[in-house]
């Protein structure tokens, strides 16, 4: 494939000096990764969790709208499964879809009896909101819109408290250690630590389940902490696993605009803002999305995203506006004290002003690829919550769907690792491909995938991208900097390398040399893999089911 560097097939990295065992290996501390070790535990299984950085410091914890589960009178798994499959716009796994919406409420409480504190309503039970692409109310909140701190603070505490779970933090997995059979037993990873734990060394086991989290720091601007380099994705696809639905990168509509050149990590204003009555106006104070879709500021995510930004075309603004000042001070203080306290930080007070708002990238809809059980395609690998691709996002992921994610297959690992290990055997040694990225480079990877690969894209975007992607230094000192460049600079790739080939607009994957969604041709997954020699291969996947209530909407 032209343009496209070679990438590394392992991390230069010194041989282990210590080694560790367990029964399950977990990588990340988010929802996801923390649910499974919960669940593996619960099965009388010795855990190994290892963050790359303190626990609480992955994207779950910045997570605000909250965790949408079927749970209200008048909703039913059916019409969450029809909302998420409309929001996906064609390219849902069904029966992933199914499993996520009937063991949804399940799931919710697993959260409850972790000790989760959910706002109430005054009778006592869960207070539920709207969010985009949701036709009830369906979403569970905490702390207003602190929803992921509150999540995290009771997981944590859950973990702490169960001796057979160890937490090992600033430990950045490396590689996949894997047998003559080329399944997993392990991994390597570099711990900053003290004592007889730090460095490079291997922790073995023979299931490893990855749960990373978001590659949010691929993009110049980002909702997604700067911990988000994507790194089990490079890390699985390494090690021969395949990845799936990358191109389907999903841009929050309305991230707070703090200036054209702004970097890094962004402060998002959640949908649910919308969900309670705020509404989007251009400069003009037209309330645009009226005469957009049915569901004007609800509608989901991809069309909320794609309208503003013609709006801001239109009117050669750099952003649009979220006026909220008709909600009442007390709601602002109540309701939503993170957005309200980080507004007004940046010296906008959403009680009395219009808040300037735009897209920015915010979620990963594809991942490697599981079944519905999270196995991935490498005997013993497992992923689970946004490193994931299960299939339940399809093209665009219905709000609030994420963290139940990886909650509910969180659960179906652990049911699967209770009823047995895979094989414990020796990690045989894999050649070492030289060709880490230059750290200094990492601005510029950003800058190309911003430019070209971002909200709109074209053939010629994507291929500029491309050639600066091909065409970033290498760096031969190993180090948690190359090696995080490395992961991001493998992570563009696949993701370029997807939306230069799906020539179709669909759900987050807007084309502007092809407006149309193309359901003859595109009805199917775009899969990555890694070459030994560093190239990427393509597969497709045929979708088993295209089911009539997928939606059929071209936006
Ligand atoms: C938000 O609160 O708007 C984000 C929720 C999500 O991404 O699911």
């Amino acid at each position: 494939m032209t343009g496209v560097p070679r990438l590394p097939t392992s991390l230069v990295a010194p041989t282990p000096g210590w080694t560790r065992s367990a029964d399950v290996i977990v990588v990340g501390s988010g929802i996801a990764g923390l649910a499974v070790a919960m669940h593996a535990r619960r099965a009388g299984l010795s855990v190994l969790v290892v963050t790359k950085s303190y626990v609480t410091a992955g994207s779950t914890a910045w997570a605000q709208g909250g965790i949408a589960a079927a749970l209200a009178d008048d909703d039913s798994p059916a019409a969450h499964r029809k909302d998420t499959l409309v929001a996906g716009a064609g390219l849902c796994d069904v029966a992933a879809v199914d499993v996520l919406v009937n063991d949804g409420p399940r799931a919710i409480n697993d959260l409850l009896a972790w000790g989760t504190q959910f706002d109430r309503d005054s009778a006592g039970g869960l207070a539920l909101t709207r969010e985009g692409g949701h036709h009830r109310r369906r979403i569970a909140h905490a702390g207003g819109d602190a929803t992921g701190a509150e999540i995290v603070r009771a997981m944590v505490a859950e973990v702490a408290e169960n001796p057979g779970i160890t937490v090992i933090e600033h430990a950045l997995a490396l590689d996949l250690l894997t047998d003559v059979r080329g399944n997993v037993q392990g991994l390597t990873l570099h711990v900053i630590g003290e004592g007889q734990q730090d460095g490079v060394g291997a922790v073995l086991a023979p299931a490893v389940v990855l749960a990373t989290g978001g590659i949010g720091q691929v993009f110049s601007a980002s909702t997604n902490p700067t911990v988000a380099t994507g790194d089990g994705v490079a890390l699985g696809l390494r090690g021969g696993a395949i990845a799936a639905d990358m191109e389907f990168i999903q841009f929050h509509p309305t991230v707070l605009w703090l200036g054209g050149e702004a970097v890094g990590q962004q402060p998002l204003v959640s949908e649910a803002v919308r969900g309670e009555g705020a509404y989007l106006v251009d400069d003009d104070g037209v309330r645009f999305m009226l005469d957009e879709h049915p569901l004007a500021e609800l509608a989901p995510r991809d069309v909320v995203a794609k309208a503003i930004m013609r709006r801001m075309r239109a009117t050669g603004s750099e952003h649009v506006w979220l006026d909220g000042r008709h909600l009442s001070e007390d709601m602002w203080t109540h309701r939503f004290p993170t957005i309200l306290a980080s507004t007004r930080t940046h010296g906008i007070d959403p009680v009395t002003d219009l808040v300037p708002v735009g897209p920015a990238q915010h979620y990963t809809s594809g991942g490697l690829r599981t079944d519905t059980w999270g196995r991935t395609n490498v005997g013993g690998l497992f992923a689970c919550g946004e490193c994931s691709c299960t299939g339940v996002h399809g093209a665009n992921r219905l709000a609030s769907n994420s963290l139940l994610e990886g909650l509910v297959f969180a659960d179906r690992i652990g049911q699967l690792l209770a009823s047995g290990l895979p094989e414990r055997a020796e990690p045989v040694e894999k050649p070492t491909a030289a060709g880490l990225t230059d750290p200094a480079a990492r601005t510029e990877l950003q800058r190309a995938m911003t430019d070209g690969v971002s909200v709109l894209r074209s053939e010629q975007s994507i291929g500029e991208a491309q050639r600066r992607l091909a065409a970033l230094p290498q760096g031969d000192e190993p180090g948690t900097p190359a090696w995080e460049t490395t992961n991001l600079l493998t992570v563009a790739s696949t993701i370029a390398t997807g939306a230069q080939l799906r020539c179709e607009t669909r759900g987050s994957h807007w084309r502007e040399d092809f407006h149309d969604r193309d359901d003859d041709h595109w009805r199917r997954r775009i899969l990555t893999r890694l070459r030994p020699d560093g190239t990427l291969a393509v597969d497709y996947e045929p979708l088993a089911t295209m089911a009539a209530e997928q939606g059929q909407v071209n936006v």
